[in-house]
């Protein structure tokens, strides 16, 4: 038996709604306009609505279908409020990219604050859960979807300069693979990426904050230089696309050779 093969060229992501946590700058502002590239109409969401007006405004000039819905990532309900956005303007989700997360004020495990393990928590971990769960329920409107979160290569390993950041992004490792698991037989796939250093404002963030650690880390990439926010885009976009469609609970690199 062959496959029936479509060569019908079309967009990765032709016909899909996809909400995209993050999108104000970085790599989610990236995804924002591959996706929309691809085919997607996107919703995107962050706090900084002035940003995401101004993407949204971009890709609508290049033809795309774009809208905004702000959101706090630490606050459960604006989450749940900004899925419920995506059902009035389009009824129905295809994707979502969890992607938005904040960095923590780097430092050894004695000396992070608690508020700092409070933040990474409630924004790095608890919001994917909050999320997830209200896509979910949305996609199986419409018989299913795929869901996309952004771990780091942080989540690894023992990571002693973002130890709270770490922690959280490995627990959002294992609800990815539950949350595979357990929703796959209502045709909803959930993977991860765990990226590496990327040129973002992130790595800026914390550069300030340890002068040298882009050079640190540019040294310990075999491809030898940090990701542009698009490539790590390109892998959320194959993921989220039905081209990805045997493929569920991974959690892919996307670090140039970083965790080999
Ligand atoms: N850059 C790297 O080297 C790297 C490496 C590994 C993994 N990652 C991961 O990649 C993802 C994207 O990071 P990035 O590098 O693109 O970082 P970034 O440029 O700092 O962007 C972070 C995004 O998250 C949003 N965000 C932060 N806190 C939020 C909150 N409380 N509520 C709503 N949105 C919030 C920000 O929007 P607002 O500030 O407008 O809310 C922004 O859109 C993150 O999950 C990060 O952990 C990055």
């Amino acid at each position: 038996m062959t496959d029936n093969i479509d060569t019908t060229p079309i967009g990765l992501l032709t016909d899909k709604v996809v909400f995209i946590t993050g999108a104000s700058r970085g790599i989610g502002a990236a995804a924002a306009r591959l996706f929309a590239r691809e085919g997607a109409a996107v919703v995107l969401a962050a706090r900084s609505s002035d940003a995401l007006d101004r993407i949204v405004s971009e890709i609508r000039a290049d033809g795309g279908v774009a809208d905004a819905a702000a959101l706090d990532l630490a606050d459960r309900a604006s989450i749940r409020a900004a899925v419920n956005r995506v059902e009035e303007l389009h009824g129905r989700l295809d994707g979502a990219f969890n992607n938005g997360a904040a960095v923590q004020q780097p430092g050894p495990l004695d000396t992070t604050s608690d508020d700092d393990i409070d933040e990474q928590f409630a924004v790095n971990f608890r919001s994917h859960w909050t999320a997830m769960t209200a896509e979910a329920a949305l996609m199986r409107h419409n018989g299913g979807g795929a869901i996309v979160n952004t771990s780091s290569i942080g989540s690894r390993r023992a990571n002693p300069a973002l130890p709270a950041y770490g922690a959280m992004k490995r627990a959002l490792n294992s609800i990815t693979e539950t949350a595979a698991v357990t929703w796959a037989p209502q045709g909803i796939r959930v993977n991860g990426i765990t990226p590496g250093g990327t040129a973002t404002e992130m790595i800026d963030a914390w550069e300030a904050a340890t002068p040298g650690v882009i050079e640190h880390i540019n040294a310990s990439i075999p491809l030898g230089r940090m990701a542009e926010p698009h490539e790590v885009a390109e892998v959320a976009a194959w993921l989220l696309s039905d081209r990805a469609s045997m493929v569920t609970g991974a959690l892919v690199p996307v670090d140039g050779g970083a965790g080999a």
